[in-house]
């Protein structure tokens, strides 16, 4: 079977059970996608299937024949992300764990609305968990974000 992954076509042998998640770590060897709970509750795993947030966790490879999924590694193109810039020098850059996913859901938010509210940002992160920091600082960058990529 087939599937884009970061824009790069990958043909791969038919196992339809494995989890996405798996394939993208262990095959692809794209790490920066981390798996936390493993059952679809933390978010630790988000990633784009066709544009659309997912969590990698409760794909199963057989969902994805032809389908394009852009993980972390494939956010960031010649610069950084206006995400990842506002994440970094705002303070909101967390643990290894939930950033990436934190990361891929403002993604996915910002280009399905580029003016979010404060409640909205709140809204679009709520699928990703984290139980050490918070999410103060998250929803700020991804404002700014949203404000740099405006007046970009
Ligand atoms: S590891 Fe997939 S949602 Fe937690
Ligand atoms: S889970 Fe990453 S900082 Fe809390």
């Amino acid at each position: 079977m087939k599937v884009t992954v970061n824009g790069r076509e990958v043909e791969t042998a038919p196992d339809p059970c494995r989890r996405l998640l798996d394939f993208l770590r262990e095959d692809q060897g794209l790490a920066g996608t981390k798996e936390g709970c493993g059952k679809g509750e933390c978010g630790a795993c988000a990633v784009l299937l066709d544009g659309r947030l997912v969590n990698s966790c409760l794909v199963l490879l057989g969902q994805c024949e032809g389908a394009s999924v852009e993980t972390i590694e494939g956010v960031a193109g010649t610069a950084l992300h206006p995400v990842q810039e506002a994440m970094l020098q705002l303070g909101a850059v967390q643990c290894g764990f939930c950033t990436p996913g934190l990361v891929m859901a403002s993604v996915a938010l910002l280009r399905e609305n580029p003016s979010p509210t404060p409640a909205e940002v709140r809204r679009g992160i709520e699928g990703n968990l984290c139980r050490c920091t918070g999410y103060v600082k998250v929803e700020a960058a991804v404002l700014d974000a949203a404000r740099r990529m405006r007046e970009a």
